[in-house]
């Protein structure tokens, strides 16, 4: 399978080098970045700038790992092509008039918007729970209080003081997602695998005890009750991206490839 990447960065080299390992199924013909932040390419494949340049090179499949502008720029003339996209950058979606844009593309077209649980566990048990109606969804997520710097929880809190777990955030998805946009990716993931970004429950916690970042989901329903919880190591080359977000790409290239698909 011919693979362009969108993005230059942690997530890019990951799939970079899971498909070098796999050469018989995966080849990625090339990536693009950004002028200013990538001067070299993660991997053997070339680095360009311009996406017409990238779909020159005729991929089969695009997996974005780059930005929120990133997806605005490129996801609907991707899914307008009908070439199938892969957005890892999910908290993008947050956004009403972009969601608005991006799922009219989808719809549309004959290729598939694919969009992985990354970091959080249990997407898969969340999404089918759904289809006989939930009727709470709540997603909490611990990170040490540094983590929390550079964000609103600054105003309200002294993060280096912090000496047990604090709550710096509750509310809904949308909000969350639009206040912390760096945790954007869990919150979109969670409401759009569940009861929308209105009705989920975010809590986001500063806890000195923690040194990954723990998300927990909890949901209720028709199917009974669930609550899953992650503990995730950062990625080998971005502190801020869970190693799982890569991950979470390989599995679906490794689905689109195989003949038996678990999930
Ligand atoms: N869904 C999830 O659970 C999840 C988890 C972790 C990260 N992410 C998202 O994945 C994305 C990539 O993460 P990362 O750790 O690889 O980041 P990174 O900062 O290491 O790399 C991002 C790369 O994309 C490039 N880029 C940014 N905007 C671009 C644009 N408009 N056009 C072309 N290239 C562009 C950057 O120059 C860089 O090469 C981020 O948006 C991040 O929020 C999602």
């Amino acid at each position: 399978m011919k693979i362009a990447l969108i993005g230059n960065g942690a997530i890019a080299k990951l799939v970079t080098a899971f498909c070098a390992a796999r050469k018989d199924r995966f080849q990625i013909v090339g990536a693009i970045g950004l002028p200013e932040n990538d001067k070299v390419s993660v991997g053997a494949h070339p680095l360009m700038y311009d996406y017409q340049q990238l779909l020159a090179l005729k991929p089969e499949f695009v997996v974005e790992c780059a930005s929120h502008s990133a997806v605005e720029s490129y996801a609907v003339p991707t899914l307008d092509l009908g070439l199938d996209l892969l957005v890892v950058s999910i908290g993008s979606l947050a956004d009403e008039a972009r969601w608005t844009k991006v799922s009219a593309a989808a719809a549309r077209s004959t290729a598939k918007l694919l969009l992985p649980p990354g970091a959080l566990p249990g997407i898969d048990a969340l999404s089918a729970a759904k289809l006989a109606g939930l009727t709470r969804v709540s997603l909490r997520s611990a990170k040490p209080p540094k983590a929390w710097k550079g964000t609103p929880a600054e105003d309200e809190h002294n993060l280096d003081a912090i000496a047990t777990a604090t709550v710096i955030y509750s509310g809904n998805a949308r909000e969350a997602a639009l206040m912390f946009p760096k945790n954007a990716n869990i919150a979109a993931t969670t409401a759009l695998a569940g009861i929308g970004f209105e009705k989920t429950e975010i809590e986001l916690v500063a806890d000195p005890a923690v040194t990954q970042n723990v998300h927990r989901i909890q949901a209720e329903g028709v199917f009974g009750s669930m609550v899953t919880e992650i503990k995730a190591n950062p990625s080998p080359d971005n502190p801020k991206t869970s190693h799982m977000a890569a991950l979470s790409i390989m599995r679906i290239l490794e689905n689109r490839a195989s003949a038996i698909v678990l999930g």
